[in-house]
């Protein structure tokens, strides 16, 4: 069973040595690890074309324009059982790097989508879909920060997670973590977290979340969008929508039972936001044949256009 360990920090630094921690947990429980750091990729933003995912859905293969090394990174993970990932923490987040290729994973690698277009390619012909991208796989992931500022970080590691839908083991935190090596108790952790992510990886089926509890019971996200009128609340993991409230002194999140339907990782609710995004785009697609909406459009670009800056 192979392991990825995927550092997004600065060559041979704290990230680094996080990673190859974890990777000699994992291989010390029969793991065959790789390790890579984003550092020596050329990876560049998503532009929000969405051609992958109209060539997903016309049988065209999900392949992206954009020509980096994104698609070397995407089939080693896809080859991987399990991934351990160790994210630097920046502005209390993920670094833009692994936001970006969250945002790369987007439509084209979405689980939903991908069901859809399969049976599209079924039933009407077309370039076969990677069965990887079908494969269940498990992921780890360790926010690394310089200091306790670190909120969001958890979330948006589990936003990358839910579109291939990838079973999620360890979402640990590390704050305070410049020189992290000699940090014995979180050298430990990591170690543990490449051996739970190995164990995993050799039993997908049955493996659970082992890191800390979060308050959404669906995906451990202690981050909630919340109504200022009412006790409303969105999961910004999941999406979940229901209640906060404080039970015995904690934080509680309430939802009824048919939101699970509706969670952002789930099958079911990817295929009601794949229905909701295809509604809206032929609303688009029809509103910009109309003259109205040249008219409106041309009024902003007669209005200004964007300043480049001279390259000679
Ligand atoms: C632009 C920038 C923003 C940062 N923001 C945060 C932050 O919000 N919270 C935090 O704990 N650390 C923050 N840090 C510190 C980084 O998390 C830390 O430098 C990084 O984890 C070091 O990893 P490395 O040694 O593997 O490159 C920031 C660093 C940079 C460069």
């Amino acid at each position: 069973m192979k392991v990825l360990g995927i550092s997004a920090g600065r060559k041979n630094s704290n990230n680094d040595a996080m990673c190859r921690e974890a990777l000699m947990g994992a291989k010390e429980v029969g793991a065959e690890v790789e390790f890579i750091n984003l550092q020596n990729l050329h990876i560049e933003h998503c532009t929000g074309c969405t051609a992958c995912v109209q060539s997903l859905f016309s049988g065209k293969g999900n392949r992206c324009v954009l020509k980096d090394d994104f698609d070397w990174l995407l089939d080693k993970m896809l080859d991987a059982d399990g991934i351990v990932f160790s994210i630097p923490i920046f502005e209390k987040g993920a670094a833009g790097i692994f936001r970006t290729i969250t945002d790369r994973f987007g439509p084209r690698m979405d689980r939903g989508n991908n069901v859809i277009a399969n049976q599209i390619i079924k039933e009407q012909g077309g370039k076969e879909i990677d069965p990887r991208i079908f494969k269940d796989k498990v992921i780890s992931y360790m926010g690394v920060g310089g200091s306790d500022w670190s909120t969001r970080i958890q979330c948006d590691c589990f936003n990358h997670a839910l579109t291939p839908m990838w079973k999620v083991i360890d979402n640990e935190v590390f704050s305070w973590s410049l020189g992290i090596i000699m940090n014995d108790e979180s050298v430990a952790k990591a170690h543990q977290i490449g051996k739970n992510i190995a164990e995993a990886a050799g039993d997908i089926e049955n493996a659970t979340f082992k890191g800390t509890e979060g308050v959404c019971p669906h995906c451990h996200n202690r981050n909630f969008y919340l109504d200022p009128a009412s006790t409303h609340a969105i999961c910004c993991a999941c999406g979940m929508e229901g209640d906060i409230k404080v039970e015995n002194g904690k934080v509680v999140f309430d939802f009824p039972e048919e939101q699970l339907e509706h969670a952002h990782d789930t099958l079911s609710g990817k295929f009601i936001h794949a229905d909701d995004i295809k509604r809206n785009e032929g609303r688009q697609a029809d509103l910009r044949n109309s003259i109205e909406y040249k008219e409106r459009m041309d009024k902003y670009l007669d209005f200004i256009v964007s300043s480049v800056p001279n390259r000679a």
